[in-house]
């Protein structure tokens, strides 16, 4: 059996066509996992994630990726990489072929180059027209972003975080361009292991997206997976990290941030801090996808 999970409702979407098609050739959840975040990166519709999304105050887009196998906690990261995609694959690449865990900026876009990954500008029209928008209005900019409570229809948009499970392995990772407008060099939870992403065989996965300065605080994948260990519920798991975060992080009170979580038993579950949050699930060929509003305090 073969679970798969993935965020938000278009990245979402977008995610699991591909990790599904790609589990259907290979077998294999990691390249699943890892084509579905391809995909993503690929779409320049999707704004926070890989080509086309929303770059920082200098208007450069800066990619953090991350990947966390269970069995063995094998980890890669790249983080505020520019030019490169995708992400994700180097971030594998990290993990398979050095003894470390991230490699970051300049540096990991050259081991990304070195290792066959061709630069290119990820920069949309798209991308120039927000910019110049942010320049104009930046307060507006980032406000709308974070809420979508303007008048456009443009849906709300996240880091693309996935989680799987297959004969009792698990795989966790996650690709994003980061907080919009951040600060250059400024680098999230997402490919962080322990705050953006958390995967251990004996327990289970989690994953988060939203503020990752909030996640990252509270370690909320590694924290998620420690609830898990305690044989908690993949939901249970979540509600205590989301409710921890609502009562020691007032920050969290305004922006989403969302855990979500897979157990042995191939159980999901997600919860978040505010906000309205979809979950993709997919369990052999069958996909459902899941509507969350804020936890219960
Ligand atoms: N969760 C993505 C970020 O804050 O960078």
């Amino acid at each position: 059996m073969t679970t798969m999970l993935t965020t938000w409702k278009e990245p979402g979407h977008v995610t699991m066509g591909a990790a599904s098609t790609k589990l259907a050739q290979t077998g294999s959840l990691l390249d699943a996992i890892e084509a579905g975040l391809t995909a993503a990166e690929d779409d320049p519709e999707l704004i926070a994630i890989g080509r086309g999304s929303l770059p920082n105050s200098d208007g450069e887009l800066e990619l953090d990726a991350s990947v966390m196998r269970g069995d063995n906690l094998d980890a890669g990261a790249v983080c505020a990489m520019r030019g490169i995609f995708p992400a994700i694959s180097v971030a594998r690449k990290v993990m398979e072929t050095t003894p470390h865990v991230m490699l970051a900026g300049d540096q990991a876009r050259r081991f990304a180059i070195q290792h066959g990954f061709v630069p290119e500008n990820l920069v949309t029209e798209e991308v120039c027209r927000r910019y110049r928008e942010y320049l104009v209005s930046p307060e507006r900019a980032k406000a709308y972003v974070h809420t979508a409570q303007d008048n456009r229809q443009d849906p709300p948009h996240d880091t693309v975080t996935m989680l799987g499970l297959q004969d009792g392995k698990f795989v966790a990772a996650s690709s994003t361009s980061g907080m919009p407008f951040k600060i250059p060099g400024r680098v999230g939870d997402s490919p962080i292991v322990g705050a953006g992403i958390y995967a251990d065989d004996e327990a289970g996965a989690a994953g988060a997206t939203g503020l990752g300065e909030e996640l990252w605080k509270a370690c909320a994948s590694f924290r998620a997976v420690q609830n898990l260990a305690r044989g908690m519920s993949a939901q249970e798991a979540c509600d205590e990290v989301a409710r921890h975060m609502r009562r020691r992080q007032t920050k969290c009170h305004e922006i989403p941030c969302v855990v979500l979580a897979l157990d042995k038993n191939g159980g999901f579950g997600a919860a978040l801090t505010t906000g309205e949050f979809d979950l993709w699930v997919w369990r052999d060929g069958d996909l459902e996808c899941h509507h969350y509003t804020q936890v219960q305090d």
